[in-house]
């Protein structure tokens, strides 16, 4: 009975959150609710301008995505999900057609760009679902751009979070900032910034 206690825990945690997928799931991210003051947050952080070249990893239903449409010309997204794919490519048909936006599907642990392909790039509510950050942060660091900025947002390492999503937190990695901090350093990012936006929620801000 225990033995299949964490397989349906997993199942649970990828359909809702870490690889969602099904009608529920594309319902939730076409208008994740709860995540739209990290997109203001990250948008407010990169300042973005028109020639920006924009790249989210874990785009999910593609809105922040949209959202950075209205400013920069040309983007790009990778999430791992079949269903997100569809749902991004749906919510940013526009800019699809006008050869303006890719969205792949594929993992953030191996991004499909040349080094030195973007001028900013984010991660939202998803870095805590990787399993090898340290690889995803230097695949950040090759593709963009000198002087390329990054946001991620997060959640930081404290028992609320962890009280609060009992049912995901097994399948979360959370950092301390001051751990976040070092790993971006490692990575190779110069000006680097961590701190809570409110409560839990974590943003970390580095440029290369
Ligand atoms: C909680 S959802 C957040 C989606 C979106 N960023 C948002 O804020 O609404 C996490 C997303 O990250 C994607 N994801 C998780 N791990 C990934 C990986 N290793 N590579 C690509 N996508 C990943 C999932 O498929 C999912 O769409």
């Amino acid at each position: 009975m225990n033995s299949t206690r964490p397989t349906l825990l997993n199942k649970f945690v990828d359909r809702t959150a870490r690889k969602p997928s099904g009608w529920l799931a594309k319902r939730m991210y076409s208008n994740p609710r709860g995540h739209y003051k990290s997109f203001r947050w990250t948008l407010d952080k990169l300042q973005l301008k028109p020639d920006d070249i924009f790249l989210e990893i874990g785009c999910g239903g593609g809105v922040l995505l949209n959202m950075a449409l209205e400013t920069v010309k040309h983007a790009k997204a990778i999430d791992h999900s079949s269903d997100m794919v569809q749902i991004g490519r749906e919510k940013n048909q526009e800019a699809v057609s006008e050869g303006r936006v890719e969205i792949v599907q594929g993992n953030a642990e191996s991004l499909p760009w040349d080094d030195n392909s973007f001028t900013c790039a984010t991660a939202n509510q998803m870095f805590f679902f990787i399993d090898k950050p340290m690889i995803v942060l230097k695949e950040f660091y090759r593709v963009l751009k000198p002087g390329g900025r990054l946001v991620i947002t997060s959640t930081e390492d404290s028992i609320l979070p962890k009280l609060l999503f009992v049912l995901w937190s097994h399948s979360m990695h959370l950092y301390k900032n001051s751990d976040m901090e070092s790993m971006l350093k490692q990575a190779g990012f110069q000006t680097v910034e961590v701190k809570n936006e409110e409560w839990f929620i974590q943003l970390s801000y580095a440029e290369k």
